[in-house]
This record gives structure tokens, sequence and C-alpha cells, in this order.
């Protein structure tokens, strides 16, 4: 019987035989053998070579077709996303009298009280440290006198020398700018005289690239102006995002983009991937506080709780937050004249819980050992730089102002809990972990956050007196609720097929998962990709049609690694009705395995 190997061979023969000789047909019949030989040994080894050798990323891939899903854990990598910034701004202590001075005093002091090593890293330079005058090339002119040499071969004048002093203590530096033609410090002047000009229009890449060639790493982007001119957010900032991409590009220098318009325009449904930026942050409300600068006037403004919660209200905007983009409830006020202490705990739990950027707002050189204490607590500092980078939900105020916020961690089967007391007397609150979605057959660890105490395991729930207008921030683990899987088979095939070494993996422009089911209205999405690029990959989610969020698929380092970010989703509650629609915003377009929708924390009917 001829093999199929051997009929390849015939026709091999056919172009390579060069006689009917006898010797020759002997040499042609040993030639046959060995040629048979590797056409069948050849393939066999690519084979194996391929499975053994390269196979764990497609093992785990073919490991969840069908049956056997069950059986064996895909060797999944859950991707850490970019964190909530951490550092220092100089607006609500300093107002426009921020200058050289102050920013070395404050930077010395963000090292010297150990916030640098509990993750406090940008030293932000806000309003005030320009007038507003360009030279005729439409260039920043700066104030020599307020920002002078501060080292061998520095010109006064140059911030970058005030950021060559932020980098040498081992931080970063952030400045400032506005979206309009003229900044806050035209229309509503805190302590200076009212400043023309004073914003980035008709500017933007100049600006920023200036900003970059400075060496700063972060820019603040206002909206006095824009708001003043009736401009639109989602169009300016997206020219802004533009302009720090193209400065990123000509210096090589990263810039983080903070957008600050205060919630107006929703930015929530704009600003996450804004431009094309892989990582951004928005404010979602107005100032907590107006500055209070000591020996200026209105030094006897203080921070107030309320100002405090109903920022923090404002800011839950948890389909929004995911994939290093992150709702901004604004600058902390702990440490400033206002809270107690009790109360600024309260505080830095609500930032943490809801991932928020911690960004201090006190004058740094006169932080008490408790406000030190509170917000270098590294468990407290964790929460809210989990790998996950999601925001908390509420899942319950049974009776009025007594609440429990929810945050999913990234270890499994993890949550951050916070259970709120916004009246004026103690109160019990419980949470239970149906709310939060965990395995009921497994009894849940609970751990004190603040307390640093681990308070045991309990079956069903957990219930503790909270004091008047405070917090008891937990962690609690149990065991992972239930996960339902919707599987791309094309892609999943073509990355069995691609996984071939040297191959290049096809990418899809757009995706859709259809008759998709949720338990709770706030779902949590865990999106299994592959992304062999350096840059992440933005696509755009609408969910059931109407509801959009930008994504940004980090690299999973090679196009034969699988990773997983998790989102969450608004999604209808009743049958298989959800369609979850992806669609790229990048050259490549994406690739998208399988989307699991996990249990998670069940948020309460009404937002704050
Ligand atoms: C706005 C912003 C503040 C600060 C001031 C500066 O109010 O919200 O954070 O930057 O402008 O004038």
């Amino acid at each position: 019987m001829v093999t199929r190997s051997e009929s390849v061979f015939e026709l091999i023969l056919i172009h390579i035989r060069p006689s009917q000789g006898a010797v020759l047909m002997l040499t042609n019949r040993i030639s046959r053998r060995i040629v048979t030989t590797l056409f069948l040994v050849v393939p066999l080894f690519v084979y194996f070579a391929f499975v053994f050798g390269f196979g764990q990323t497609l093992a785990a891939v073919t490991a969840t077709n069908g049956n056997s899903a069950a059986k064996e854990a895909p060797a999944v990598r859950q991707i850490p996303v970019p964190r909530p910034p951490m550092g220092w701004s100089s607006w609500n202590s300093f107002s426009n009298t921020v200058d050289s001075d102050v920013i070395m005093q404050q930077a010395k002091a963000l090292v010297a009280s150990g916030a640098q090593k509990a993750g406090y890293v940008y030293v932000n330079i806000d309003e005030g440290w320009w007038k507003g005058e360009r030279d005729a090339n439409g260039n920043f002119v700066v104030d020599p006198k307020a920002w002078p040499a501060l080292a061998a071969g520095d010109q006064a004048g140059d911030l970058s020398n005030i950021v060559k002093y932020i980098h040498r203590l081992g931080l970063k530096a952030g400045m400032y700018t506005d979206a309009g033609g003229a900044g806050c410090g035209h229309y509503s002047p805190d302590l200076g005289p009212a400043e023309s000009n004073s914003g980035s229009e008709g500017y933007y890449e100049q600006d920023m690239l200036q900003f970059a060639k400075w060496g700063f790493d972060y820019v603040k982007v206002d909206w006095c102006g824009g708001n003043k001119e009736n401009l639109d957010p989602a169009v300016q900032y997206a020219e802004v995002a533009r302009a720090i991409a193209k400065a990123e590009t000509t210096t090589g220098h990263r810039l983080f983009f903070s957008i600050c318009n205060w919630g107006n325009n929703s930015p929530w449904t704009w600003a996450p991937g804004v431009g094309g930026v892989a990582a951004d942050i928005w404010r979602t409300s107005g100032d907590i506080v107006a500055p209070v600068v000591a020996g200026y006037p209105h030094s006897d403004r203080t921070a107030s709780f309320a100002g405090m919660l109903g920022n923090f209200d404002h800011g839950i905007h948890p389909e929004a937050q995911h994939t290093g983009f992150f709702n901004d409830p604004d600058m902390m006020v702990i440490g400033m004249p206002g809270l107690s202490d009790r109360q600024n705990r309260v505080h830095m739990g609500l930032w943490a819980i809801s991932g928020a950027p911690l960004i201090l707002g006190a004058d740094l050189t006169k932080l008490s050992k408790a406000t030190v204490e509170m917000i270098t607590n590294p468990e407290v500092i964790a929460i809210d730089q989990d790998a996950l980078g999601l925001q908390c939900v509420k899942v319950d105020e049974a009776t009025a102002a007594l609440q429990v916020w929810a945050k999913p961690l990234a270890a499994s089967g993890s949550l951050a809990v916070l259970l709120l007391n916004r009246t004026t007397s103690a109160a019990p609150i419980t949470v239970s972990w149906s709310e939060l979605g965990l395995d009921p057959s497994s009894p849940v660890a609970v751990r004190d956050i603040w307390a640093q105490k681990d308070l045991g395991h309990y079956p069903t729930t957990f219930s503790t007196t909270v004091p008047a207008e405070d917090a008891v921030m937990l962690t609690v683990k149990g065991k992972q609720g239930k996960t339902t899987r919707y599987e791309n088979a094309a892609r999943r095939n073509e990355v069995v097929r691609g996984a071939a070494p040297g191959a290049t993996l096809a990418s899809e422009r757009s995706l859709t998962f259809k008759g998709v089911t949720s338990t709770s209205k706030s779902a949590y999405i865990r999106i299994t990709y592959i992304n062999g690029e350096k840059a992440p990959q933005l696509a755009e989610l609408r969910v059931n049609g109407h509801i959009a969020t930008r994504i940004a698929l980090p690299s999973t380092g090679s196009e034969h690694a699988v990773g997983s970010v998790t989102i969450e989703a608004p999604l209808e509650t009743e049958g298989a009705k959800n369609v979850l629609s992806f669609s790229s915003l990048g050259k490549t377009g994406f690739n998208i395995l399988w989307v699991d929708v996990l249990s998670g924390p069940h948020e309460h009917s009404s937002r704050p």
C-alpha cells in the first residue's frame, strides 16, 4: 500500500531520478527509504516540539474547550493595570503662592515623612506657577525670581531646575495648565491678581512639548477657560491627549494625563482612553475645599466632613474605572484644618476603597504623627493600589446613611469592604457574603484593616457597631462565586493554529458576545486576551448597544502569553439578554479569546 508520504515521494523522484541504470535504481531505493523516514519523522518531531516546547499557552487554550474546560486551570495571567497616581499637589495649602522654595520644602517633607516610601511620588505644581505671559514665539515666560537656579549650570526661569531637584530626591514632577485661553486664575483668582491668557488653548502641542522637555512626568489640565468659552470637554481633552502623545514621541518622556473638568459633561463617559491615551484620571466634582494658606487671606477656611463625603459620592462611576482609567474625587484634605482624626481616617478609607488617586493637599511640613500613620498605612494603600484597578460599589443601605461598600481585589475571592456610618450616632452595620457574590458554601475570613487584626471566619454575614461618622474597613476572603464563560471559538482556534513558532496572530476589529446572562446588574467581566505588542490595545465596549466605555488591553508580553483584565459593566439581570460588543480603536485590532461573567458585589439599586 502506498502511504501518503510515499506518493509525495514519487512526485519528487520524477524530478530527481537521473537514469534507469541498476546502480542508480539501488541508490534511489535507499534514498527513497531515507526521505520516506524523514517525511514521517519530521512532522512528528515538529508536533511534539510544539506541544511540549511551546505548548503551555496552547494547552491552556485548548483545555477550556468542551468537557475538559473545568478540569484544568487555564494558564492565564492576570495582567496588572496601571495604578492610580499617588503624590502631593500645591493647590490646597499654597494656592497662587507656589514657587521653587515651597516645592523644595514639600518634596523634602514627602521623603522625610516616609510618604514617598509608602508610594507617594508625584510633586505636582498647580496653578500660580505662571502669570500668563508668552514670548514672541509663544513660549512661556517664567519668573526667574520665583523659579531660580538651584544647581551649578542652571539658568534662572528654567523649570527644568525644579524638575531635576524633584527627580534627584527619587520623586516625579507634575505640571498644570488650563484647556481654555485663560485659566482659573483669570476667572476666579484665589490669592493672586486676575491673570489673563494663563491657559493653553491654541498652544496644546507647544505647551505639552515644553512640559515634556522640562522633564515633567504628569500634567493636570483644568477647565475654567474651557468652561467659560463653552468648549466641548470631550473634544478639547482628546486634542490635549494627542498633543501629549506627540510630545512623548518627540522627547521619549512620558506625561501622565490628569483631566480636571469637575465632572462637567459626565467625563466618565468619554475620559477613559480619551484621544488614545492608555491611562488617565478625571475629576468627578468640584474642589472639596478652597485653598487654606497660612498667613494669607482666608486662612480660616476649613474642610468639611460633608464636603468630603459629597466628593466621594460624586466620584462613583465603577463602569468607567478599569484597565488604568480612574475617577478622581479631588485631592485629599487629610491633615488640613477641618476634619478630626477619625473623620480623616474615614476619608482615607473612602479614597482607598474607591481606588482614587491619592494626592495629598496638606502642608507636608506640618503633618501630625497620627496623620502620617494614616496616610502611609500599607494595607489601606494596597487596597487603593490593587492590581485589578477597580472601584467600589455600594452593596447595601438597608437603613439610610448606614452603607456597605465593596471593591473586588486581585486575589481570588478577596474584597475590600467599608461599613460607613454617616449618621451622628453609633449604629450596627451588617455585610452579607451573598451581596458580595461569594460562594455561600465557604466561610469567609475577615480582617480589620485599621486595627490590623484577623477577626476569624464567618459563615454568612459579619456585623459590627460603627461609631458616629466613622467607618470600619475590612478585607474579606472567601471562595469566588459562580463564573460563566463565553468563548470566541473562532479566535481560540486561530490562536491554536497561530501559536506555531514565528506565526503572527491575526486580530479582530470587532467582536460580539450575545446571550450573556447576569444575576447582578453590576456584573464583573473578565476579558481573556493576547496582546503581543508593547503598547496597550484600546477597544470600545458597548453593553446592549448603548453604554460605551473604552478599555485598554495591556501587553501580555508575547503572542504566546494569555492574559486577563477585569471590568465592571451594567447588565440586564432578566434572562440571557445582554449583548457585549467590542470594537477596536487601534491600528492593530485585538485578540479576545473569551469573557467570563464573574459573580461579584451586587450594586445596591440607588447611587448616592
Ligand atoms: C480648579 C481646580 C483645582 C485647582 C484650581 C486652581 O478649581 O479644580 O484643583 O487646580 O482650579 O485654580
